[in-house]
């Protein structure tokens, strides 16, 4: 299946493996098993993991694995994705809250080796530029692995951001603030910007694993993949990462794609 996109994807080293799947629980266990083989071969690595909907089941794995005795993650640092500007993991409308409940906490994760968005900072220039040091100073992301955006977006990198874009504050679009209202209950305030890890900051991965699932995301699936490779779907730019990239996708997100090479 990866050889349908042979040739699009300029010079970068390799081309991005699409691994589809026949479900949103085999998903889960795929990108579970790729998280779990990063930890085994470097306990004290760094990953950044994403928030939202499509990671749950891929959370819930992890903690079964941990609980289980077969998944150490007492030396892993975690670098938070993305949140909202100015809220703590406390507000009730914060990636992190979700990330903290399903899978730090459950996972007994040490929190001092949990690297939150510096969504407060009164200077969130030099806090963001903070970040970045941050990371290499643990070594680099040993793996990043992102969700997608129905408007492309990768983390809150939204459209109209390019390959070198690092951590920073950012404005949200009206689309991804409705979307986001949708993981909390009725009413929730979505604030107006976000504090995202930039799309070169993931590009600098060692490994990028990108999970999708669901119909509704069939079509931007198809144009992230085979799609030029443009700032008005960001996603599409983690394409030049080459053989570093690998797409997992359940049945019905790989419904546009040719499936038959
Ligand atoms: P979702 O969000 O997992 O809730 O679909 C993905 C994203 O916006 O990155």
């Amino acid at each position: 299946m990866s050889s349908e996109n042979q040739g699009q994807f300029g010079d970068t080293i390799g081309q991005p493996t699409v691994t589809v799947v026949a479900s949103y629980d085999d998903m889960s266990r795929r990108a579970a098993d790729i998280v779990a083989e990063t930890i085994a071969s470097d306990p004290a690595c760094a990953i950044t993991v994403p928030t939202g909907s499509t990671p749950v089941g891929m959370y819930a794995e992890l903690v079964r694995r941990v609980k289980a005795g077969e998944l150490d993650v007492s030396r892993v640092s975690i670098f938070c994705l993305d949140d909202y500007r100015g809220t703590t993991w406390e507000d009730p409308a914060s990636l992190t809250k979700l990330l903290k409940h399903e899978f730090l906490i459950p996972a007994n994760v040490p929190d001092e080796l949990v690297h939150y968005m510096p969504t407060m900072a009164d200077d969130a220039e030099q806090a963001t530029a903070a970040y970045e040091e941050a990371i290499v100073a643990a070594g680099g992301l040993s793996l990043a692995v992102i969700g997608l955006g129905p408007n492309g977006h990768v983390a809150f990198n939204e459209p109209g951001s390019g390959p070198e874009t690092r951590t920073r504050v950012l404005d949200l679009t009206q689309q991804s603030r409705d979307q986001n209202a949708a993981y909390y209950e009725a009413g929730a305030k979505i604030p107006e910007q976000a504090m995202t890890m930039g799309l070169g900051t993931i590009l600098d991965a060692k490994r990028i694993v990108m999970i999708v699932n669901g119909e509704a995301k069939a079509g931007i699936v198809k144009q992230m993949l085979t799609g030029p490779m443009t700032a008005d779907l960001p996603a599409s730019w983690m394409r030049l990462a080459g053989d570093r990239f690998e797409v997992i996708l359940d049945q019905a997100a790989a419904a546009e794609l040719d499936q038959t090479r």
